[in-house]
């Protein structure tokens, strides 16, 4: 009977129904722990370490075999942090209008940048710095108001018990000695715990993953561990799966990406670290048109910063911050706190849309001038502005037929006067939220 029962309620849907409500909620709580995130747009990555005492990849470089692990490990020696003035690194984030910051904690190397209480390397025991250099930087983040973020290798190719080492050479296999890995495991957990207990991140950025397979990283157990510690901090895509929002790098998306929320990852020259022959700097203009896309495509951009040893910052990347943060200034309306743009095809150029969905943002990459165009506009346009200055711009509407639903083609006159150094942005007005025509033109549709 009581299976019978079970059965007319599942056909009816019932008894899976406070699963659903359950998952409903688990949906709601994570969209109200990402929404800082969807609002945020910019982070600064820091990639710092012993790497940057030569100049070389970071931890990469023995892994490649560029150098030897011995030769690698000198670096230890001359890592000084003695100009390092965290309160300066976060006047500088928070000037270039970055809402979080993302430093690396530990990078495949093993070295950890905080007193870890482990069996293994730390700038606090085995370099010249000699102390905690993640405290005092967080601590100035909050005085700026700036989200913490930590980045967390999961590799360790200097620890003993890890398996990875160089390109053609690993220590052991897991199924070999699964004892062995366990003994990392437990090692890496109790990292994260320190840097969880210490430090409170609000959000983590794990990179690695791919050497080995969620079961064997313990994700689902990782995952669930930092959230019962903090369960508002996010976590990024690399932990096998286990994360909240993807994590493009280098690479960017040419279609918008289908993801929630996603981070485009992305460095100044070609480099992460400190690296002084990387002459291949990005200028400001590139990085604004770079960063006005990810946003335009829903996503953020996180833009990576790699200091000395000493501490210093390359006037090349100050550079770049400050302009950024001079166009932030300016056209942060069209920026922060807004939704992602238009489908591609309306207008040729990244788009974005207040969060109520009646203003319209256009940029204008290359300083385009002249007339405009703006396809399938249901909406009437109220006014035109262009950001950081009191001048309105005029529209007309082409091609109109009054019997058909298919809307005209909006014109916007842009006189040359206008432009902004880097990039113009306009803020079209609606008279309600934005309506888009998609169709192909025909009669019937
Ligand atoms: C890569 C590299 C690493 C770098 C990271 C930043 O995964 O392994 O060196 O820190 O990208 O996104």
């Amino acid at each position: 009977m009581k299976k019978l029962l079970f059965l007319i309620l599942t056909a009816l849907n019932l008894v899976s129904l406070p699963l659903l409500a359950q998952q409903q909620v688990n949906a709601d709580s994570i969209r109200n722990k990402m929404q800082w995130f969807a609002d945020a747009k910019l982070g600064i990555f820091i990639h710092w370490g012993i790497y940057a005492v030569n100049g070389i990849d970071e931890s990469w470089s023995f892994y490649n075999k560029k150098i030897s692990y011995p030769d690698y490990m000198k670096q230890l020696k001359g890592f000084t942090a003695s100009k390092y003035d965290p309160e300066s690194w976060a006047a500088l984030i928070k000037e270039s209008g970055a809402r979080y910051a993302v430093i690396t904690t530990k990078h495949h190397d093993g070295v950890a940048l905080w007193p870890t209480k482990q069996k293994h390397f730390s700038v606090v025991k085995n370099t010249p710095a000699g102390r905690d250099l993640l405290s005092p930087f967080y601590q100035a983040l909050d005085k700026q108001g700036i989200k913490r973020g930590a980045y967390f290798s999961l590799i360790d190719w200097s620890h003993p018990d890890y398996p990875g080492f160089t390109k053609d050479s690993t220590r052991y296999k897991i199924s070999d000695d699964p004892k062995r890995w366990e003994r990392f495991q437990k090692f890496y957990q109790a990292q994260l715990k320190e840097v969880s207990t210490m430090y409170k991140p609000d959000l983590w950025w794990f990179d690695g993953d791919w050497e080995h397979s969620a079961a064997e990283w313990q994700a689902a157990t990782v995952r669930k561990n930092l959230l019962s510690a903090n369960p508002q901090t996010i976590i990024n895509s690399r932990l096998t799966g286990y994360g909240d929002y993807e994590t493009p790098e280098q690479n960017f998306p040419v279609t918008k990406p289908k993801y929630n929320w996603w981070e485009l990852c992305m460095t100044i020259n070609g480099s992460w670290g400190y690296q002084p022959q990387d002459t291949a700097w990005k200028t400001p203009y590139e990085v604004i048109s770079i960063f006005a896309d990810a946003v335009s495509n829903g996503g953020n951009l996180l833009l990576d910063i790699g200091p000395r040893e000493d501490g210093t910052i390359p006037k090349e990347e100050i550079h770049v911050l400050k302009e950024l943060g001079k166009w932030n200034q300016k056209h942060g309306e069209a920026i922060f706190n807004t939704l992602g743009g238009i489908p591609q095809g309306h207008f040729y150029g990244p788009t974005t849309l207040s969060k109520d969905s009646t203003t319209l943002y256009l940029f204008l990459p290359a300083k385009t001038s002249g007339s405009l165009m703006l396809k399938g506009l249901k909406n009437k346009i109220k006014k035109i502005r262009v950001l950081g200055s009191d001048k309105q711009l005029q529209h007309k509407v082409v091609g109109k037929i009054s019997w058909s639903p298919v809307p005209g083609l909006v014109y916007i006159d842009v006189p040359a006067t206008v432009h902004d150094e880097y990039m113009t942005v306009l803020a079209v007005e609606l008279d309600g939220s934005v309506e888009l025509y998609r169709g192909k033109g025909g009669l019937q549709e």
